[in-house]
C-alpha cells in the first residue's frame, strides 16, 4: 500500500512559504488504478513528482508497505516507473533498440534469453510488437506514449506513475492507453497512478483523486464523483470546484473519506474474489497511523450513491455499528488468488551501463546522417582552408634563410630582402599555427555544445531510473576522445604534408600533434561542461560559440593585447597555450622569426602550456560531472 500522511510540498514565494501540495492524505492499496484530475495548475504534476521523489517532500510522511520512505530509504529505481509527458526515446533508434538499451541500462539480466524475453514481454504488453522495427521519429503520438510506457515496464515496477500520457491523443488512442494502464494495474499488485486532464474513461479507474489548489477535494470511486459534487455530469465538476475555497473542499472531504474508502475496498475485494485482480502476498508493516486512521467497514449498497448522506452524523452512526470481525487490512486479502511478489530486479553495474551508453551513442551518431555529414565536412574542409592560407606562406618558407655576412651594397639589399622575407615567414608560421588551433577549438565546441543539453530530459529520466552519472560521463568522454583524435590527426597530417613545414619543426610532429589534440580536447570538454550546465542546447551552443570567438582576439597572436589585459585573460584562452606550446618546438631560426613579429610572449615553455591545457581539460570534466549530477528535472 502507498500511503501519504499530511504530505506537503512547499516553495518559498516572496519570502513566505507556499504549499503547492497541502496536507494530502491518501491510501492506495496494491493492484489499484488511480487517476489524478483537477483544473490546470492545481498541482497534479507536482504531487506526482513529489511522490516519485523528484521534488523533495517538505512535510509529512510517505509509506510504502508500511515502510517510511523518508526514514528508511527511497524505493529502488527498479520498483518505480515514471512515464513523463515528453518523449524519452532517441529519434534515430527503433522501438526495439530503445527498449533494449533501457533494459540493459536498468535491469541486470541473467543472459541474452532473459533480455529477449523481457523485451518481448513489454512489446506485447504495450502492443508495440508489430512496429518493433520502426524508427522512433516516425511513430505517432499514441505510439510514442506507448513506447514511453514500455520503457518503464522493463523493470516491472510496482509503482507506476504516468503524467498526462493521454494528452493530445485522439479518443481511440486515449482509450487504448487508459485500458492498457488499467490492465497493468491488475497484475502483480502494481499501483498505477495516472495524471490526466481528460474526464473521459473515468470508469476504468478504481479511484479518482480530485485536486484543487494542491488540496484533496475528493478521492473515491469514479461512480461517486457526480454524487459527491452534486452534479449531473463529470464535466461540471471543475466549475463546481471553483465555487468554493479549496480549504473548505478539503475539510468537507475529510468528513467523508471513510465511507468512500470503504467503497474502494469493497470494490477491490470483489475484484480479487472474481479473479480479475491478483496481488502479491507481501506482509505490510503497520504505519504509526494505521490505528489512528483505520477505516471501519460500513455497509454501502453497490452503486447506490444516493444512499450516502453527505452529513457526518450518518457516518458517526455507522461507526458505532462497526463489526470488528470484518476489519481486515487491505494488504492481506483472504483469497487464493495471491501471487508471490515478482523477482526483485537489480540495476546493472556502472561499467555495464557505460558499455550500453557508449554503444548507443555510436549507433545514434552513425544513424544521424546530418551529424555524420557535418563531421566529415568539418574534418575535410577545415584542414583544406588552412592549406589554402598556407600556400602563400610556402613561397616565403622556400626562400627562408638567415642573414648573411656580405655587407656590400648588393649584399645589404639582399640582407634587406632576407629580413623582409623573415618577417613574412614569422607571420606565416605564427598565423598558420594559430589558425589550426582556432579551427580545432571550433571543432571542439561543435563536438560538445549540444552533447548533454540536447538530451537533458532523457539523461535526467535515465539517472532517475538508476543510470550512474559516472557511467554517463565516461561514455561521453570515450565517444568524444575518439572524435577529437580523428579530427586532430587529419588536421595535423593534411596541413603538414601540404605545407613546407618540414624543416621548421626541429624535434618531431608528435609535439605539434600533442597541442592539436590538446586544444581540441580542452575546448571539447569545456564546452561539454557548458552543455551539462545549460538548460537548453541553444543556450549551450551560443555560449560555446562565443567562447571560440574570443580565442583569436584574446590570444594576442594577431594583435598584441595591453599587458595587464593579457595577463588576466590569457589563462582562459586555450588557443594561446596550444599556439605557444607548438611554437616552442620550432627550429631556432623559425622560432626567432616568429618572436620578431609578435609582441605577445611566446616563451612560457612547452611543459607549462601542456599543464595549463590539461588543467582546462580537467576543469571542463569537473564542470561536466557536476552538471550531470545536478538534478535538472523539468516537467
Ligand atoms: N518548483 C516550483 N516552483 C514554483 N512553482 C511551482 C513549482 N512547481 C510547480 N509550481 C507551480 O505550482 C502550480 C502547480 O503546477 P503543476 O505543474 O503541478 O500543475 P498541474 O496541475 O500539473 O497543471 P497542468 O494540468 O497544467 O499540467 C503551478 O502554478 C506551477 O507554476
Ligand atoms: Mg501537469
Amino acid at each position: 500500500m502507498l500511503e501519504l500522511k499530511d504530505f506537503c510540498f512547499t516553495i518559498d514565494k516572496d519570502g513566505e512559504p507556499l504549499n503547492l501540495i497541502d496536507r494530502v492524505n491518501l491510501k492506495i492499496p496494491k493492484g489499484h488504478f488511480m487517476a489524478i484530475v483537477g483544473p490546470s495548475g492545481c498541482g497534479k504534476t507536482t504531487l506526482l513528482n513529489t511522490i516519485a521523489g523528484l521534488n523533495e517532500m517538505s512535510e509529512g510522511y510517505i509509506y510504502w508497505d508500511g515502510r517510511d520512505l523518508e526514514q528508511e530509504g527511497d524505493l529502488d529505481p527498479a520498483e518505480l516507473g515514471y512515464v513523463p509527458q515528453f518523449s524519452i526515446a532517441y529519434d534515430e533508434l527503433t522501438v526495439d533498440e530503445s527498449i533494449e538499451a533501457v533494459t540493459k541500462l536498468r535491469v541486470k539480466t541473467h543472459d541474452i534469453d532473459d533480455l529477449d524475453q523481457r523485451i518481448d514481454r513489454v512489446l506485447e504488453e504495450t502492443g508495440l510488437a508489430p512496429i518493433a522495427d520502426r524508427l522512433v521519429k516516425v511513430l505517432s503520438g499514441g505510439q510514442k506514449r506507448r513506447l514511453g510506457l514500455a520503457m518503464e515496464l522493463v523493470t516491472d515496477p510496482t509503482l507506476l506513475l504516468c503524467d498526462e500520457v493521454t494528452s493530445g491523443l485522439d479518443p481511440r488512442s486515449e482509450r487504448d492507453i487508459v485500458r492498457r494502464l488499467h490492465d497493468l494495474s491488475r497484475r502483480d499488485g502494481r499501483i498505477v497512478i495516472s495524471v490526466t486532464h481528460s474526464l473521459a474513461h473515468l470508469e476504468l479507474y478504481d479511484s479518482i483523486l480530485v485536486l484543487h489548489e494542491g488540496r484533496v477535494a475528493y478521492h473515491g470511486p469514479p461512480a461517486g464523483l457526480t454524487h459527491y459534487f452534486s452534479v449531473e455530469d463529470t464535466e461540471e465538476i471543475y466549475p463546481r470546484l471553483a465555487k468554493q475555497d479549496s480549504n473548505k473542499w478539503r475539510k468537507s472531504w475529510e468528513k467523508h473519506v471513510d465511507i468512500y474508502y470503504q467503497k474502494i475496498e469493497k470494490n477491490r475485494l470483489k475484484l480479487i474474489e472474481s479473479g480479475k485482480l491478483s496481488v502479491p502476498l507481501v506482509a505490510a508493516k503497520k504505519t504509526p497511523y494505521d490505528d489512528q486512521t483505520a477505516t471501519t467497514p460500513i455497509e454501502i449498497e453497490d452503486e447506490d450513491w444516493d444512499d450516502i448522506d453527505n452529513s457526518s452524523s450518518r457516518l458517526t452512526s455507522k461507526r458505532k455499528n462497526k463489526n470488528k470481525k470484518t476489519d481486515q487490512s487491505s494488504d492481506q486479502p483472504s483469497n487464493d488468488i495471491i501471487k508471490e511478489a515478482s523477482e526483485h530486479v537489480r540495476t546493472p553495474g556502472a561499467f555495464s551501463q557505460f558499455c550500453t551508453l557508449l554503444a548507443r551513442r555510436w549507433k545514434i551518431f552513425f544513424r544521424d546522417r546530418g551529424q555524420v555529414f557535418l563531421q566529415l565536412a568539418i574534418m575535410i574542409c577545415f584542414p583544406l582552408i588552412v592549406i589554402l592560407f598556407a600556400d602563400q606562406g610556402n613561397v616565403n618558407l622556400r626562400n627562408f634563410s638567415d642573414a648573411g655576412t656580405d655587407y656590400s651594397i648588393s649584399g645589404l639589399k639582399e640582407l634587406n630582402a632576407i629580413a623582409s622575407n623573415r618577417a613574412k615567414v614569422g607571420g606565416a608560421v605564427s598565423g598558420i599555427i594559430m589558425f589550426q588551433m582556432v579551427l580545432l577549438a571550433l571543432m571542439g565546441s561543435n563536438n560538445a555544445a549540444r552533447e548533454i543539453a540536447g538530451e537533458r530530459k532523457i539523461m535526467e529520466k535515465e539517472k532517475f531510473g538508476g543510470v550512474s552519472p559516472s557511467a554517463y560521463l565516461l561514455s561521453k568522454i570515450t565517444f568524444l576522445v575518439a572524435i577529437i583524435l580523428v579530427q586532430s590527426l587529419i588536421m595535423g597530417i593534411a596541413v603538414e604534408s601540404a605545407w613546407n613545414f618540414k624543416g621548421a619543426i626541429s624535434t618531431s610532429y608528435v609535439n605539434h600533434f600533442t597541442f592539436l589534440v590538446m586544444i581540441n580536447a580542452a575546448m571539447t570538454f569545456i564546452c561539454l561542461g557548458i552543455s551539462s550546465m545549460m538548460k537548453t542546447a541553444e543556450k549551450a551552443s551560443l555560449l560555446s560559440i562565443y567562447l571560440v570567438g574570443f580565442q583569436l582576439p584574446l590570444s594576442g597572436a594577431v594583435l598584441a593585447l595591453p599587458h595587464t589585459v593579457g595577463e588576466f585573460t590569457r589563462p582562459f584562452i586555450s588557443a594561446y597555450w596550444a599556439w605557444a606550446g607548438s611554437l616552442d618546438h620550432l627550429q631556432t631560426g623559425y622560432y626567432d622569426a616568429v618572436k620578431d613579429v609578435t609582441q605577445t610572449p611566446i616563451d612560457p615553455g612547452s611543459s607549462t602550456c601542456i599543464t595549463i591545457l590539461a588543467a582546462q581539460i580537467i576543469l571542463g570534466l569537473i564542470l561536466t560531472y557536476i552538471g550531470i549530477k545536478r538534478h535538472q528535472w523539468e516537467h
